[in-house]
């Protein structure tokens, strides 16, 4: 799996991340969560997204962490309008996530004015390595600008994928331009463009970009953009884990498979 290095060169990331919502309380309710993460950290994923929004999925992320935390990069998340309850909310992770959260972002912009000082003072005590912010709706990408223009978070997370390209007017180059990090969202459509995936004949075309399946075609198109540093993929099911990783390694797509990816999506 290639690594990119996040926050101006600060640390070195796995590009296919795992995503919490709600797939991780679905793999923990066929009592499997701990297989989950023990399968993506064999496969090489090493970032793991949560929140508070994602109902129990940052107190089951920690139980199945048990003895892995060190090799783990935690992106967890502030949600909340109310600013003690943001400063509760970094606590808890710091308490979950053995003293420290690797990058904390403010949830969809909620109430960022208040929790960016709060999370800077957490950096300074080395409670935080990054801050970050996210948000899934392109209506809030002028005011997502705004804070990445403020200079003082280090990553974004945005939707990206085929049928879901508006980052690439405004937020892509700037991220750019700024030298941000950039986690990609829902590169599978929350599970939408999985619905019809082609055929066989017509994947085979990307097999020399060691793609086998729809969701590794879906995954090394948005990694396939250099802006991009991690891809954050869901699932409660290990072995598919296994096989979304398998997208994180060279050969990258070329702007003629990017296309074709794009036509395969839109036609599906
Ligand atoms: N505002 C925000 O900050 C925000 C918003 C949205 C998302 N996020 C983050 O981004 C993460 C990823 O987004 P997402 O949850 O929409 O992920 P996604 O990877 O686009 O979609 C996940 C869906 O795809 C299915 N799936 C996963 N791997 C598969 C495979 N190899 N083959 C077939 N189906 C597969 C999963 O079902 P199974 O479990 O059945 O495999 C699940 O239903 C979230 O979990 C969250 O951490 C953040």
């Amino acid at each position: 799996m290639e690594n990119r290095s996040l926050g101006r060169g600060r640390v070195s990331v796995p590009v296919i991340g795992l995503g919490t919502w709600q797939r991780l309380e679905a793999a923990a309710a066929a009592g499997r969560h701990r297989e989950l993460i023990e399968a993506g950290i064999a496969a090489g994923v090493r970032l793991i997204d949560t929140s508070p929004m994602y109902g129990a999925a940052e107190r089951l992320l920690s139980d199945a962490l048990d003895g892995h935390r060190e090799q783990v990069f935690i992106a967890d998340k502030v949600w909340t309008p109310s600013a003690p309850e943001g400063t509760a909310q970094l606590s808890r992770a710091v308490d979950w996530y053995g003293g420290r959260v690797d990058l904390m972002q403010i949830h969809n912009l909620v109430a960022w004015q208040a929790h960016l000082p709060m999370l800077e003072a957490a950096r300074d005590r080395g409670l935080v390595s990054l801050i970050g912010a996210t948000h899934y709706s392109p209506a809030a990408f002028g005011e997502l600008a705004v804070v990445m223009g403020t200079g003082r978070i280090d990553a974004i997370q945005v939707p990206y994928n085929p049928v879901h390209r508006e980052v690439e007017r405004t937020i892509l180059p700037l991220a750019e331009d700024l030298g941000l990090g950039v986690l990609l969202m829902r590169p599978l459509g929350e599970g939408q463009l999985m619905r019809r995936p082609p055929t066989p004949a017509q994947l085979a075309p990307l097999r020399p970009f060691g793609v086998a399946t729809w969701a590794q075609a879906l995954l090394k198109w948005g990694l396939s953009d250099p802006r991009v540093h991690c891809s954050l993929t869901a699932t409660a099911q290990p072995g598919r884990l296994t096989e979304s990783a398998a997208a994180g390694s060279t050969p990258w797509f070329g702007p003629a498979e990017r296309a074709y990816v794009q036509r395969l999506a839109t036609t599906a």
